[in-house]
């Protein structure tokens, strides 16, 4: 199983405050909302093979993690991902992790929290840096895990401590967007065969 998580500072955790229509307003949402495209749509089918976190740190009630890996029996499309977002959040309820849809649950959790879980069930887990080995020559399990940030990057105190533990790998020489790296990852394993 492929995994990506999503770290953004800014992106709304609420559902009323994506409810305004406007997605650049709601933390950059649309760049969440490129990255999870990239993440599990196909031309023609779904990556049923990875699952997607987003964890959000923006305002009124971080931190939220929203984790959507699809099912046959869940209705997405590419035109409406903002909507299901905001459905999600919606439902959130303090102390638990809720299935909103199906392979679709919010729940509270910090960056550190989701990092250490991933790393808990074994799955080998990679930042995703520019300055990080190439993923060209990066042993990669068939269990993994990419963390990726923003427009803003990934936080530097969680990004000191986990540089200790997680290997940093890049997919090329410049700054690509988040969405950009999500679509070379996921092409890069289809390659490998993982
Ligand atoms: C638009 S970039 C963030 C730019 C931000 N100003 C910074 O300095 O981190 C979004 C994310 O994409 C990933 N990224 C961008 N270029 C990359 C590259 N060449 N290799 C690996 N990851 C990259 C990083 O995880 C980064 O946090």
């Amino acid at each position: 199983m492929r995994h990506f998580v999503y770290f953004s500072s800014t992106a709304a955790t609420s559902g009323k405050a994506l409810s305004d229509g406007n997605l650049m307003k709601a933390g950059r949402i649309d760049i969440a909302i490129h990255s999870l495209i990239q993440g599990v749509f196909l031309s023609h089918g779904f990556r049923k093979d990875v699952t997607f976190h987003f964890i959000f740190y923006g305002m009124p009630d971080p931190p939220k993690h929203i984790e959507i890996t699809v099912k046959d029996e869940l209705d997405i499309s590419k035109k409406d991902v903002g909507n299901l977002i905001k459905k999600i959040l919606y439902k959130y309820k303090p102390g638990e992790k809720t299935e909103v849809f199906p392979g679709c649950f919010i729940e509270k959790k910090s960056l550190l929290n989701m990092v250490e879980e991933l790393l808990g069930k074994g799955i080998g887990c990679f930042i995703l840096d520019k300055d990080g080995e190439s993923i060209r020559s990066a042993k990669i399990p068939e269990d993994c895990c990419f963390i990726l940030g923003d427009h803003d990057g990934l936080p530097k105190k969680e990004m000191k401590r986990f540089k200790k533990s997680i290997t940093p790998v890049s997919v090329g020489p410049k700054m690509y967007f988040a969405s950009q790296t999500v679509a070379v990852v996921n092409n890069e394993l289809d390659y490998r065969g993982i």
